[in-house]
């Protein structure tokens, strides 16, 4: 039996959301294990397109089980509006299908306005997070003061959980002037959708170990890139978890030997949304160009994605971190009208030649790319469903980053659209 953990392996926004609508035809059970609504994963089915932020990217299909897991941070407010939007959209959301973790950390108000507080005050070092609270709920979280879903069954035990957590908030927003939440009026807001919520909580870790011992198949859908976690990616512009296949475990609370295969999700170039560095950015023509055939925009927040060429350093290093065993290529459509293609092989700093991102943030900005250059296809490949369809010089492309990311192609992506992918390792049976 195979359970699969979907990452992604670049800055996120690589179509983990589609990859891992496709592969739920065959999973019974998916779940997000870290991020919050700081996510975006877009699926396009028959034309009809979801965007989801908080719910896994199965929820859409009939009998299978979706799970938020412990390790996510959830804002209760954005579940409840996901899970209409999904309603109006013909998806149902209930109790049988959607599991939430009871020991996940809520995101509250004041975690949302702060992240707002301190983007606006950090002028031109802000990080340029989706300042949905995600940070500052994680702080609480790891601060030992979070208010979690199983604090909204008790308002006794809510009072005493608020006391610790709004003497934190409100002595900082005292220092800054800002209003003080008054515990009343947040015991208030939160009891009117705590049933709303609690009628998903259960003990996480428990539904997993009795899914395991049915034999069900588990898809694990990670959140953002592995280049934005907390530990391993370009800090201090990262996210606030670990987005690596190990957070999988964690997350959800089953140990690592539950994932069996580790699936990157790879952009046929690069994107990256917010601030912090980015070798192989392309702030030309041919930037802009793969921005508007890649529709480059954020799912979340609508801003501009940066986009540039694909960085094979970067992904193998990646592929390294959080122990790839195989690599969904997407969008390689996007590049189809391009005369030329290049792909970074290595970087140049300070005259030397380095075959890794160094981890000072300052050298990260400074590294210079050096390039493999292709000829370009210039032949449609959207909707392609079979490898030997391809143009030959698509194929050598292909080709050259699988050998040099040292990761096999697990599938490659044609299209926004869930069916037009091409298998070539099925993760849950390789
Ligand atoms: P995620 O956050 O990793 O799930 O990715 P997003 O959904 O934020 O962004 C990926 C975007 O690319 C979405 O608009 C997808 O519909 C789209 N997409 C995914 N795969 C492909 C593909 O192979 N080709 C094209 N053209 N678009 C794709
Ligand atoms: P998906 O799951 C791309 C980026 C933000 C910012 C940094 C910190 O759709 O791939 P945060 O709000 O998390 O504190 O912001 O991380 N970021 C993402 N970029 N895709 C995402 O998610 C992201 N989630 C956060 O733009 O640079
Ligand atoms: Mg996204």
């Amino acid at each position: 039996m195979k359970n699969v953990a979907v990452v992604g392996s670049q800055w996120g926004d690589e179509g983990k959301g589609k990859i891992v609508d496709w592969l739920s035809s065959e999973a019974d059970v998916v779940v997000r294990f870290q991020g919050g609504h700081n996510a975006g994963h877009t699926l396009v089915i028959n034309g009809i397109t979801y965007k989801l932020r908080l719910l896994p990217s199965g929820i859409v299909r009939q009998n299978k089980i979706s799970i938020i897991g412990n390790g996510v941070v959830v804002d209760p407010w954005a579940l409840l509006e996901e899970i209409e939007e999904l309603k109006l959209k013909g998806t149902d959301v209930n109790e049988n299908n959607l599991i939430l973790s009871e020991a996940a950390t809520l995101i509250l108000p004041f975690h949302r306005e702060m992240d707002e507080i301190r983007e606006d005050a950090a002028g031109n070092s802000k990080i340029g997070t989706t300042r949905r609270g995600i940070g500052p709920a994680y702080e609480d979280k790891i601060g030992r003061r979070s208010i979690r879903v199983m604090d909204l069954k008790s308002e006794k035990n809510l009072d005493h959980r608020l006391d610790a957590i709004l003497s934190h908030h409100n002595t900082i927003r005292k220092g800054l002037g800002k209003k003080i939440y008054e515990k009343e009026q947040v015991i208030k807001d939160l009891l009117k959708i705590a049933q709303e919520i609690l009628k998903y909580s259960q003990p996480v870790w428990k539904k997993i170990d009795e899914f395991k011992s049915q034999g069900k198949k588990i898809l694990f859908e990670g959140a953002q890139g592995i280049l934005l976690d907390v530990d391993h990616g370009t800090y201090p512009f990262v996210t606030s978890s670990n987005t690596v296949a190990a957070s999988a475990a964690i997350g959800s609370g089953c140990g690592p030997n539950s994932i069996n295969y580790v699936l990157g999700i790879t952009k046929a170039y690069t994107t990256r949304v917010g601030e912090g560095p980015f070798p192989t950015e392309l702030t030309n023509e041919i930037g802009e160009k793969l921005g508007t055939k890649g529709k480059e925009f954020g799912t979340v927040t609508s801003r501009k994605r940066r986009c540039g060429w694909f960085d094979g350093v970067l992904v193998r290093q990646s592929i390294k971190i959080s122990g790839i065993d195989g690599i969904a290529l997407t969008k390689l459509d996007v590049l189809d009208e391009l005369d030329e293609i290049k792909m970074c092989i290595a970087y140049e700093l300070d005259g030397k030649k380095i075959d890794y991102l160094p981890a000072v943030v300052n050298d990260q900005l400074r590294v210079k790319p050096i390039y493999k250059s292709f000829e370009g296809w210039k032949k449609p490949t959207n909707g392609i469903k079979n490898f030997d369809d391809l143009p030959e010089k698509a194929k050598i492309y292909i080709n050259s980053l699988e050998k040099f990311i040292e990761a096999k192609i697990s599938s490659i992506s044609t299209s926004p659209e869930r069916d037009d992918t091409i298998l070539i390792i099925n993760p849950f049976s390789s």
